[in-house]
């Protein structure tokens, strides 16, 4: 299998939009936390139930600012080049637990979804694997100015579709998602460099003195 290396660390934030103990989507989100930690970059792990997000509430916004579990959420984001929402699919669309999180980390400034790079996956029991609701999380994160990597994995039948191991069972569905998250790290990679030349080329014309190569770091 091809992957690619990032050995100066990319970090990458791997949230389960999922509330449940035994969750498919949680399990899907760890096998993609060890495929990005293969290629060398950092993955950081948690699960939407690991913040207290209340559903959103302009008033108690304006009187009390933003719950404490929405800006840890938010600074998980914040920190990473990148990030990958594993979410469950309900009636069609994504689960409202991971919209009223967007809403909420939608509201800090600057606004923590504009130019981050998002790979989105979902695991379903039904056969269409959640797919549907990756379409629709693809709208608010659009909108936000995320950007959202063109492929998406789905895992349908996702209650037989892992070993005891936790990985997945179907050989062919890991290769495809191994190559889908390296080239969304290589994607991921690109754009740092990019703002890493127009960090240097400022520099060059500004005539200050040259930046460490980590200030070109989003
Ligand atoms: C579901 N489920 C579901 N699955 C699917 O593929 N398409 C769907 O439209 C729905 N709709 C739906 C609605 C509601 C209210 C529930 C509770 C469930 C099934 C769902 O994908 C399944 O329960 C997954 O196991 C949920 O993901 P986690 O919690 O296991 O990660």
């Amino acid at each position: 299998m091809a992957i690619s290396s990032h050995a100066d660390s990319l970090r990458v934030f791997v949230l389960s939009g999922s509330q449940r103990a035994g969750s498919v989507n949680s399990r899907l989100a760890a096998v993609v936390a060890r495929l990005v930690d293969r290629t060398g970059a950092t993955s950081e792990s948690a699960g939407l139930r690991d913040f207290d997000i209340p559903p959103y509430d302009g008033d108690s916004e304006a009187q009390r600012g933003q719950p404490r579990g929405v800006v840890a959420l938010r600074d998980r984001i914040e920190a990473a080049q990148g990030f990958v929402i594993a979410s469950p699919e309900y009636n069609a669309s994504m689960a409202g637990a991971v919209k009223n999180a967007i809403d909420w980390v939608s509201r800090s400034r600057p606004q923590p979804f504009r130019d981050k790079h998002a790979l989105l996956v979902s695991a379903s029991p039904s056969a269409v694997g959640g797919n549907r609701g990756l379409w629709a999380l693809r709208v608010p994160l659009e909108s936000l100015g995320a950007r959202v990597h063109p492929d998406m994995f789905s895992l349908a039948h996702a209650h037989e579709g892992f070993t005891d191991a936790g990985d997945l069972a179907d050989p062919g569905r890991y290769e495809r998602l191994a190559g889908m998250v390296g080239g969304f790290l290589d994607a991921v990679e690109a754009d740092r460099r990019y703002r890493l030349t127009l960090r240097w080329n400022e520099v060059f014309e500004s005539g200050e003195s040259a930046p460490a190569a980590r200030q070109g770091r989003r």
